[in-house]
């Protein structure tokens, strides 16, 4: 009954993180460096320049995650690193930081794949119950994902095209917010009494996929065909449009799915899981139907390496450890 301590990595995208995490549930520490301005005026993550802050920050970002926890690495039982999917160039930084960590003290080492990750944010909160389903949306996922147990994931629904938040990026661009766009819309969303009216994207009958791209170029011809009849667009309608169409389709798939697979508990997860609007909606549908629904808080939405440790340490407890052959895999299946 001895305490687990596991040390989180994360490098996959633009933020250079490490975490210690007790019980796969306690946060330690939890450290973020962010780079996004350095990516901001290229309007996204610029992925030379990622892997270049990341080989800068690793060292420091595990030297304070354990510092802050005031632990040596003998106290440790194992590191957990994201291992895919993400950048190649910036999954590498973290995997060989890991790798060497590990190596040098002996530790057992443990690939995450970074979507376990964002669904483990949650135990940082509360116990998971089982059947669980998890809405993954941030700027690289949009996805249903039900768990049986711990450990155990059956992706039944996904984008086809863009991420949610990709969307939210590109209609932000169109509207000239910085980037990362999607709390600039979320913002002008609120301001906004009245909404474009956009299509809304379900696909076939019983479909738990999503399609957003259709929604992105409904809003491009939109603002368009304004100026062509020199018009001027109002951004707070533009965005409201957007965001109700987005809301409405993803808080539908999500409660059609509780449904139907009967699960005791919904979250959320990812960038866009911070969205106003969404947890709005999310919250007060399910409420009404009765099911717990969480989000974790803000910091543990985005990228973190306490989520990263949290579902490490059930890897770990269930043996799945991995071995010095360990390397970045961008495209891994969860
Ligand atoms: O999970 P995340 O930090 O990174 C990954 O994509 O893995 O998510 C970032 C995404 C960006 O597209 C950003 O625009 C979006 O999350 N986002 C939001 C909001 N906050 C962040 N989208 C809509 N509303 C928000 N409030
Ligand atoms: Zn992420």
């Amino acid at each position: 009954n001895e305490d687990i301590f596991v040390l989180g990595i994360e490098t996959s995208c633009d933020e250079t993180a490490a975490s210690v995490v007790k019980n796969g549930k306690e946060i330690i520490s939890n450290v973020v460096a962010s780079q996004i301005e350095s990516h901001k005026r290229f309007g996204g993550v610029v992925p030379e320049i990622a892997s270049r802050h990341h080989v800068e920050q690793i060292t420091i970002v595990i030297e304070e995650a354990l510092q802050q926890a005031n632990l040596a690495p003998a106290e440790l039982s194992a590191v957990a690193v994201t291992e895919g999917p993400g950048l190649v160039g910036a999954l590498l930084v973290g995997v060989n930081a890991a790798k060497a960590f590990a190596f040098a003290h002996g530790l057992p080492l443990v690939g995450v794949h970074h979507i376990a990750g964002h669904i483990y944010a949650n135990r940082l909160e509360q116990e998971m119950e089982f059947p669980l389903l998890s809405l993954v949306i941030s700027g690289g996922h949009t996805e249903l994902i039900l768990m049986k147990e711990h450990g155990d994931f059956t992706v039944i629904g996904e984008t086809r095209d863009d991420a949610a938040g990709e969307a939210y990026d590109k209609v932000a661009r169109t509207l000239n917010l910085p980037y990362p766009g999607g709390p600039h819309i979320d913002r002008l969303a609120h301001q906004s009494v009245e909404a474009v009216d956009f299509p809304r994207v379900w696909l076939e009958e019983g479909s738990y996929d999503f399609s957003f791209s259709g929604l992105k170029s409904a809003v491009l011809n939109y603002m368009h065909n304004m100026k062509q009849r020199g018009e001027t667009p109002v951004p707070e309608a533009v965005a409201a449009g957007f965001q109700n169409s987005v809301v409405e389709v993803v808080t539908a798939k999500t409660l059609r799915a509780a449904r139907e697979f009967g699960v005791k508990q919904v979250i959320a997860a990812g960038g866009v899981a911070a969205n106003k609007g969404l947890r709005k909606s999310l919250t007060e549908t399910f409420e009404k139907e009765n099911i717990p629904f969480f989000i974790p808080p803000l910091p543990l939405c985005t990228d973190n390496a306490a989520m990263i440790a949290a579902a490490g340490t059930v890897m770990y407890e269930k043996g799945l450890i991995g071995d010095m052959a360990m390397n970045g895999r961008p495209g891994m299946p969860l």
